[in-house]
């Protein structure tokens, strides 16, 4: 089974072509990500009506290289997937109307996916990991801890309430002057700094509630950096070094908190396991905190290679083969229209307002 996938919905234009052997072995043929971090960096952050435009330009060609890297014709492969959301709407639209075009010309069939399953289902394609186990997913757009029980079978056990943990480390970055893409120039600052020159709030720590939140400790930081002002090299190094400890801190006592829960739900799991995706996976002071933890709870830390943890077109082919596999292909093909807020389970209950297209979150 070959399925081409399409990814559209950020600042990653991408395709990729992803094998299933018949002994259940995958196996990615091809995996191009044209990033396009280039175009925002001077408007230090990403511009929808660029990004779409970039896609727009870029899109063709790659899904061409991509099926030519792979080896592979359009009549090889089984299906189109693509996301359809959710994400920057400009973007869904580029992706998702070439792949209905692609899908109408050579006959094959739509798997319009959702963004979040792609990430979610990504350590079966890297590690054969099987269910159930947890996500937690950490990105520019989102910050969410994921039950992952089944194809197409998610329970969100939390989410922020504001920010994106990305969004709160590149804005914390645009604050200091460094530049787009914040996280790896936080943390690249950081270690020179001093993390405990600033005791900057631990957002939810300890609560019951089981979400996240980072726009207080953005305001802290700004307020802190406004307080202190003109920064030095050093003034920058310490603020990133304390607000990276405080972010680290939050996030482990919330993952602690789903840790347990799983632990509770699933006593007889033999391996419970706990896998990281998104960019801020890529920290390593976060990283070797959620390492520590599912060391000391008896969990497997599972986190794919970088280029996979990332917005990418594997994870979407990926699913589309999980679909496939699992009987759940009708996904509403051609007439399925991108949706900017997608939420992956659609049980949970909006964190804010009740709007047709639910919560930002
Ligand atoms: O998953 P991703 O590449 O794209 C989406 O947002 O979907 O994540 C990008 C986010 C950005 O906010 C970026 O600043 C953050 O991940 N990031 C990091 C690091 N590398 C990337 N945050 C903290 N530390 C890093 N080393
Ligand atoms: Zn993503």
């Amino acid at each position: 089974m070959r399925v081409l996938g399409i990814e559209t919905s950020c600042d990653e234009t991408a395709a990729s072509v992803v094998a299933l052997d018949g002994d259940g072995h995958a196996r990615i043929l091809s995996n191009i990500v044209l990033s396009q971090i280039e175009e925002h960096a001077a408007f230090g952050g990403v511009v929808p009506e660029i990004a779409a435009r970039a896609h727009v330009e870029a899109l063709d060609g790659l899904i061409e290289a991509a099926l030519a890297d792979a080896d592979t014709s359009l009549s090889d492969i089984n299906a189109v997937a693509a996301t359809a959301g959710p994400g920057l709407v400009g973007g869904l639209i580029v992706g998702l109307m070439t792949a209905k075009a692609i899908a109408s010309a050579s006959g094959k069939p739509l798997l319009a996916i959702n963004h979040l399953e792609g990430h979610a289902l990504t350590p079966r394609l890297t590690d054969g990991l099987a269910f159930p186990y947890l996500l937690l997913l950490v990105s520019g757009g989102h910050t969410q801890i994921v039950l992952v029980r089944g194809v197409g079978d998610y329970q969100r056990w939390a989410t922020t309430i504001d920010d994106a943990l990305g969004e709160a480390f590149d804005k914390t970055a645009k604050m200091l002057g460094l530049p787009y893409p914040g996280g790896p120039n936080v943390e690249k600052a950081a270690s020179n700094g001093d993390a405990r020159r600033f005791a900057f709030p631990r957002p939810m720590k300890g609560e019951a509630r089981p979400d996240f939140s980072f726009s207080g400790l953005k305001t802290a930081v700004r307020q802190t950096a406004t307080a202190i002002a003109p920064l030095s090299e050093q003034d920058v190094a310490d603020i990133c070094a304390s607000f990276q400890a405080a972010v680290t801190d939050a996030l482990a006592d919330r993952v602690q908190r789903a840790l347990a829960r799983f632990a509770t739900e699933f006593p007889t799991a033999a391996c419970p396991a706990l896998v990281v995706a998104g960019g801020v996976a890529a920290n390593r002071p976060v990283r070797s905190a959620l390492e520590k933890l599912c060391a000391d709870s008896g969990f497997q830390f599972v986190a794919p290679p970088m280029a996979l943890c990332t917005d990418n077109a594997a994870m979407i082919a990926w699913a589309g083969i999980e679909r496939l596999r699992a009987g759940l292909a009708d996904t509403g093909g051609m007439d399925f229209v991108p949706r900017s807020r997608w939420p992956l389970d659609g049980a949970s209950a909006p964190v804010f307002g009740s709007g047709r297209r639910g919560a930002k979150a």
